[in-house]
């Protein structure tokens, strides 16, 4: 029986970190979506004997992607799956700096990218597999700014936090259906990726805590992409999975 994940931006940083860590688990089968594909991750799956595709996709234009999505899954035969599971992983940190007319492309990519992309997947999801009764879970990876507010992040701060609401309503939604979905919008800690590379490249004059950023890799307190996937996937095999719908991978 198959365990079947679908994963967002798994091209690099944290996300390439999970898929890898996917693919070595027996029975893997895994889709993934970024604009980039990984042929490192293309390698790596077929030495683990995974089931993997790679689907190249622009989630600031989340409905065409959550289409192919859903048709992908009705596809999908679920006798032959023990497990189905949705990792809205893909973010970005869009504009570090108050919020300007300037930067409305950009506000709406990253809103797109951070949020509406993982809502629009969860509805595509949920759809699909509403009659399925194997286990099934999302787990949605938001940010301890989505909990704290920082100046010069609000699109960021916003999406983040939008993703830990929506979570929420779909928790309530889900418990009390025959074969409801769980769901987890989980912050999986600070990780030394391409996003704290932009965090660190921000202007301090529009971005004042940019240097604490700096002090985070100088002194390092970074994880590795490797170190928190495997939290996160850690957190994702905990029995109580969805008992909290809004959870931190550290205080695991
Ligand atoms: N790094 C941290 O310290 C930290 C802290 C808290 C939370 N997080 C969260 O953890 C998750 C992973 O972050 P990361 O640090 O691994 O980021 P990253 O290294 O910048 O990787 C971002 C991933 O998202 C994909 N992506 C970006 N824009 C996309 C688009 N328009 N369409 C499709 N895919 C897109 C990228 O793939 P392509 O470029 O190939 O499209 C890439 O695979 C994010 O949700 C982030 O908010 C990170």
């Amino acid at each position: 029986m198959k365990h079947l994940t679908i994963l967002t931006g798994a091209s690099r940083g944290m996300g390439l970190a999970l898929a890898q860590q996917l693919c070595q688990r027996p029975q893997a089968t895994l889709l993934c979506i970024s604009r980039q594909t990984s042929p490192e991750l293309d390698a790596w799956a077929a030495a683990q004997g995974a089931n993997l595709v790679q689907w190249r996709a622009d989630l600031a234009q989340p409905i065409p992607v959550a289409q192919k999505v859903l048709a992908w899954l009705q596809q999908q035969d679920p006798s032959q799956l023990a497990s189905a599971t949705l990792i809205n992983n893909a973010g970005v940190i869009g504009h570090l700096g108050p919020l300007s007319p300037q930067d409305e492309q950009v506000l709406q990519a990253t809103l797109a990218i951070n949020l509406e992309a993982p809502m629009q997947l969860t509805a595509a999801f949920l759809s699909a597999t509403r009659a399925w009764a194997m286990s099934k879970k999302i787990l949605n990876i938001s940010s301890g700014l989505g909990r704290r507010a920082m100046a010069g992040s609000s699109m960021y701060c916003a999406s983040k936090a939008g993703m830990d609401h929506y979570s929420r309503c779909v928790a309530l939604e889900e418990a009390d259906l025959p074969h409801g979905v769980r769901i987890v919008s989980l912050a999986p800690g600070v990780i030394d990726t391409d996003m704290q590379t932009d965090l660190r490249s921000g202007d301090k004059n529009l971005f004042p805590e940019r240097d604490n950023f700096v002090n985070l890799k100088q002194t390092g307190a970074l994880s590795s992409p490797a170190q928190a996937a495997a939290r996160v996937l850690s957190y994702l095999d905990r029995a109580d999975f969805g008992a909290q719908p809004v959870a931190d991978s550290r205080d695991a």
